[in-house]
């Protein structure tokens, strides 16, 4: 093993352990679609019920699928946890594989996460004292919605912004492409941990907002999970 290996293993590593999800196992059939926390209704109005379906039963689904075609035979990554797969996704091999796995798998985790991000309108309490003392640390609750809006806009194409918690600590808002996800670790960094994601491809907003990603965006934060986000970031404090 390379330093540049030895570096990814132990970055992907850590931030592998600190952010459990038993909705991601993978069974002997691979990986399965987990049921939503809520109904395809319960996000409206800010996230419509059609695209909630489409969103839920077609893209999350498709992600699932390709992603079991791809590891499929591959005993290395087989049994996996998705955040495993994901946090180490750089060193698989060929890159064929590497590239469905980021792509699908990342789907899926991604997918997995962002639902449970999100709570009906109302219902989505509050940030807990910590995160709060956190957000408060970074600028404050505006400076951060103002932050994830630019990272959002700012994302050309498809892909997610992020609020994810940085090597040192502290809150940082980061826009990743496609379906990674910031635990991937790279050459030069290792994985970051995410409290929260925006989906910001085409399929989660425009069939209400149309080209309104702005809109979608600011309006997103009426559905925000706190609850989740708050034991999102105390896992990511460990
Ligand atoms: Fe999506």
């Amino acid at each position: 093993m390379n330093r540049r290996e030895m570096l990814l293993t132990a970055g992907a590593g850590a931030v592998a352990l600190l952010w459990p999800r038993p909705s991601l196992a993978q069974d002997a059939k691979g990986f399965t679609l987990p049921k939503l926390p809520y109904d395809y209704d319960a996000l409206e109005p800010v996230i419509d019920k059609m695209t909630m379906t489409i969103h839920h039963t077609k893209h999350h689904q498709a992600y699932i699928d390709n992603l079991n075609k791809a590891i499929a035979g591959n005993a290395d990554l087989q049994g996996k946890s998705i955040e495993e797969l994901i946090a180490n996704a750089r060193s698989i091999n060929p890159m064929t594989l590497r590239t469905a796995v980021i792509n699908n798998g990342g789907g899926h985790l991604n997918h997995t996460f962002f639902w449970e991000i999100m709570a009906p309108k109302g219902q989505g309490g509050e940030p807990s004292a910590e995160l709060a003392k956190a957000i408060e640390a970074y600028g404050g609750m505006q400076k951060l919605k103002d932050d994830v809006l630019a990272a959002a806009l700012g994302r050309f194409g498809s892909g997610w912004a992020w609020v994810v918690v940085g090597a040192n600590g502290a809150l940082e808002v980061v826009s990743t492409a496609n379906q990674d996800n910031p635990i991937t670790a790279t050459q030069n960094r290792p994985g970051r941990k995410p409290i929260l994601g925006i989906d910001v491809w085409e399929h989660a907003y425009y069939l209400k907002y149309q080209n309104r990603r702005a809109d979608y965006v600011k309006a997103w934060w009426n559905v925000a999970n706190w609850k989740a986000i708050s034991e999102n970031y105390a896992k990511a404090k460990g």
